[in-house]
């Protein structure tokens, strides 16, 4: 069946990497990428390729706006000139500025910032290649990157979408059913949990289908994490 842009995005229940509904793509995750960083973290999914690289707890400057109780946490999404098809403009616009709210916003929620009063917590995530999922993959980089720094955090923060392609609720989107779909769902959660702590949507969802792809989206940032540990104790030199 194909939808209403003539592009066939399932077949026989297989998706267009041949992938089932409720799978992930491939994801390989490495941390200590980066001399300079206090933490840092290489994610690849798919074909993203994500690093993130965490600056601090350094002095908040310019000084006024240090806060004598807790860390100021900043998280900065970049995506590439050169990550998508057509040449991204550098700098940064309405998306990213977007993305480094939200991510913020989530990596708030897990990080003791009270621990660590006037500095400043810098998170960079730079998207190298896209191809959908990038603010997931993002999040998903910038707590492994903090955990690498050793930042106290009450846990990681996980994340994953799901969304909805040629009628079906899908797992992890990938481009074309990104660009072709019906709607992509980015989820992120604190594992242990299971406390979500971004939530965005494209598209249209009925209650059922937002019901079932937000379970399912959650489910899949619980695998993301199983993969997050895993790359904690490698960067660890499997001694934690
Ligand atoms: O990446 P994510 O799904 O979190 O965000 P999006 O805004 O839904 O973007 C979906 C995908 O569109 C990105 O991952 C890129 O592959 C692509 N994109 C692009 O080709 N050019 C842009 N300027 C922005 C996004």
């Amino acid at each position: 069946m194909k939808n209403t842009n003539g592009i066939e995005l399932m077949k026989d229940g297989k998706r267009l990497d041949g992938r089932k509904p409720d799978e992930l793509r491939k994801i390989t995750m490495k941390t200590g990428v980066l001399k300079r960083a206090s933490g840092s973290a290489y994610v690849e999914w798919g074909k993203n390729k994500v690093v993130a690289g965490v600056y601090g707890p350094r002095q908040l400057h310019p000084k006024f706006m240090q806060n004598p109780t807790r860390a100021m946490v900043r998280c900065i999404y970049n995506l590439a000139p050169f990550s998508v098809d057509d040449r991204k403009k550098p700098g940064p616009d309405r998306r990213s500025m977007e993305i480094s709210k939200v991510s913020t916003e989530a990596l708030e929620n897990v990080i003791l910032a009270e621990k660590f009063p006037n500095a400043t917590i810098d998170i960079f995530v730079e998207v190298l290649q896209a191809d959908a999922g990038t603010r997931c993959v993002g999040l998903t980089a910038a707590s492994l990157a903090l955990a690498d720094a050793g930042i106290p955090m009450k846990d990681m923060v996980a994340a994953c979408a799901a969304g909805k392609v040629q009628g079906q609720i899908v797992l992890d989107l990938m481009k074309e059913e990104d660009n072709f779909g019906e709607s992509d769902l980015p989820v992120a959660v604190i594992p242990r949990r299971k406390e979500v702590v971004l939530l965005q949507m494209d598209g249209k969802l009925s209650r059922e289908e937002f019901s079932k792809a937000l379970n399912l989206a959650v489910e899949g940032a619980m695998q993301v994490y199983e993969i997050q540990k895993k790359a904690i104790l490698e960067g660890a030199g499997g001694r934690i």
